[in-house]
């Protein structure tokens, strides 16, 4: 579905990303972990369109995205949920709901029944919810725009152990409910415990991937501290 084909990219004067390949699968939840710096960020903004690849290719459903605005990315059903979320902070939660479903005029019902808690609060400001919450609502709101796969950018950050649970069994039903989802995290156990593959990413280039990495010593080592 989504294939990043040697990719380099970067920003004014700083190479981040050396060759980076990797792809993602029809319902597939992928983890991409690694140290601080290593290059997630990047690599899930190469994917969506926000930087432009200096050279590789992204495809998506076997189309290169080369050139394609970020809202046509979305159009195509590839959703990127940022670090820190950009949510609409003065807005209540139905509205930032209601700005997800822009262009698709999808009804909120499924996304309410996944998160609960966003039900209750439907005319709350986003910006008065708690972390666990906004990364609830920012999800939701990614799923409004009925995306084919889902990229995630460590939506466990700053969050109590008992909201990283929930958020990570709402991403196991929505694969489930055929979304692939690409998650980016540094919180390495429970990314690799979800997810069906996993990819290690350091300084800019794949160092190893498979489907038991958090069995592999040089993982545990590096990133569970096991
Ligand atoms: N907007 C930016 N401008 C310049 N350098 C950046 C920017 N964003 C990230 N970087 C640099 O790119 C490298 C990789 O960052 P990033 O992709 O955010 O890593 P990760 O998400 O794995 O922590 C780091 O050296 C970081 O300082
Ligand atoms: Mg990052």
């Amino acid at each position: 579905m989504l294939q990043l084909d040697a990719i380099e990219a970067g920003y004014a004067g700083l190479r981040v990303l050396h060759g980076l390949s990797l792809e993602v699968g029809m319902g597939e939840i992928v983890a991409l972990v690694g140290a601080n710096g290593a290059g997630k960020s990047t690599t899930l903004r190469a994917a969506s369109g926000l930087l432009a690849p200096t050279a590789g290719r992204v495809l998506f459903d076997g189309r290169d995205l080369r050139g394609v605005q970020v809202h046509a990315v979305v159009r195509r059903g590839l959703v990127h949920v940022p670090e820190g979320r950009a949510l609409f902070g003065p807005l209540t939660v139905a509205e930032n709901l209601a700005m997800g479903a822009y262009h698709t005029g999808e009804r909120a019902d499924g996304v309410l029944e996944l998160f609960p808690r966003l039900a209750e609060r439907l005319g709350q400001r986003a910006d008065t919810m708690s972390g666990g919450e906004q990364q609830m609502l920012a999800i939701a709101r990614a799923l409004m725009t009925r995306p084919r796969l889902l990229m995630l950018d460590e939506p466990s950050v700053g969050l109590a152990p008992l909201m990283v649970s929930a958020v990570f069994a709402a991403l196991a039903s929505i694969r489930d409910s055929g979304v692939a989802i690409l998650l980016v995290e540094q919180n390495a156990t429970q990314a690799l415990a979800l997810a069906d593959r996993a990819y290690v990413i350091e300084s800019g280039v794949i160092t190893l991937s498979g489907t038991d990495l958090a069995d592999d010593d040089r993982v545990r080592r590096a990133y569970l501290g096991r």
